[in-house]
């Protein structure tokens, strides 16, 4: 188990040691694995695990079932007050955050300043309210590593060639959308990169201390070892230890 050897000690002003708990960063564009690779890691290390995703894709959901336009703030603002007040990992589970009207929606409410700001809180309020019982966590998103956790103990910037994250999605919902294409999904996921990547407030970007995963040519079990090497290599250079504690 992981865990133990993951926390870390440091010392407080008082001089008393005290545990500090490990947050890992993991940011990345649409289907570039991030989300899978995230939870493997914090499964495996017994850590709490965030989509921040799903935050924003909850304000879309509820966006579009108020009939509001997920572009204008006045619209979506009704839509942020009731997920604010409602937060709830059953409504963060809600299937119905995965349909392609809310991959869009989301990309669009996640540009609004108003929308990122109102849900800062409640993202560090996890990272940094952690349960006695785990050892640290795991968050994945577009900003972790730059806005929402700069000093993450580890930041990953997943990615992936654009065809092969085309494809994955696609895989992912070819059954449902029986009239979908690949091509369809590429241009969403082009047009998506291009507003998340390009909007003013807290643009998909890595952290310049980011490890830069390509899972292009990774299934998730490679990606994971990759993870858990960079993860063990950081944990020996700051210790000093001599061998891997899980
Ligand atoms: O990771 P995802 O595909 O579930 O994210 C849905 C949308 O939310 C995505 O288009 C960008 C946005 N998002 C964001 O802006 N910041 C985050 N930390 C997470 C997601």
């Amino acid at each position: 188990m992981t865990t133990v050897a993951l926390n870390k000690i440091s010392v407080t002003e008082t001089g008393h040691p005290e545990k500090r708990k490990m947050v890992i960063a993991v940011d990345g564009p649409a289907a570039s694995g991030k989300g899978t690779l995230a939870k493997m890691m914090a499964d495996r290390l017994g850590y709490a695990y965030l989509d921040t995703g799903a935050l924003y894709r909850a304000v879309a959901l509820a966006t579009l079932e108020l009939g509001g336009n997920p572009e204008k703030y006045a619209d979506v603002a009704p839509a942020l007050a009731m997920v604010k007040r409602n937060l709830t990992p059953e409504l963060l589970a809600n299937p119905e955050l995965r349909s392609h009207d809310v991959s869009e929606a989301a990309s669009k409410v996640s540009a609004l300043p108003e929308v990122r700001s109102a849900l800062i809180d409640y993202q560090r309020g996890f990272a940094g309210n952690l349960p006695e019982s785990v050892g640290g966590a795991v968050l994945d998103g577009r900003d972790i590593g730059t806005v929402i956790c700069p000093d993450a103990d580890l930041k990953f910037f997943v990615t992936a060639a654009p065809e092969e994250r085309a494809r994955r999605r696609y895989e992912e919902l070819k059954t449902r959308y029986l009239d979908l294409t690949l091509e369809k999904v590429m241009s969403d996921i082009q047009q998506r990169d291009q507003r998340d990547s390009t909007r003013k407030v807290a643009p998909t970007r890595a952290a310049n201390d980011a490890y830069i995963l390509d899972t292009t040519d990774l299934n998730r079990t490679e990606a994971l070892q990759q993870a858990v090497e960079v993860i063990h290599a950081s944990l020996l250079s700051r210790s000093g230890a001599t061998g891997p504690g899980y």
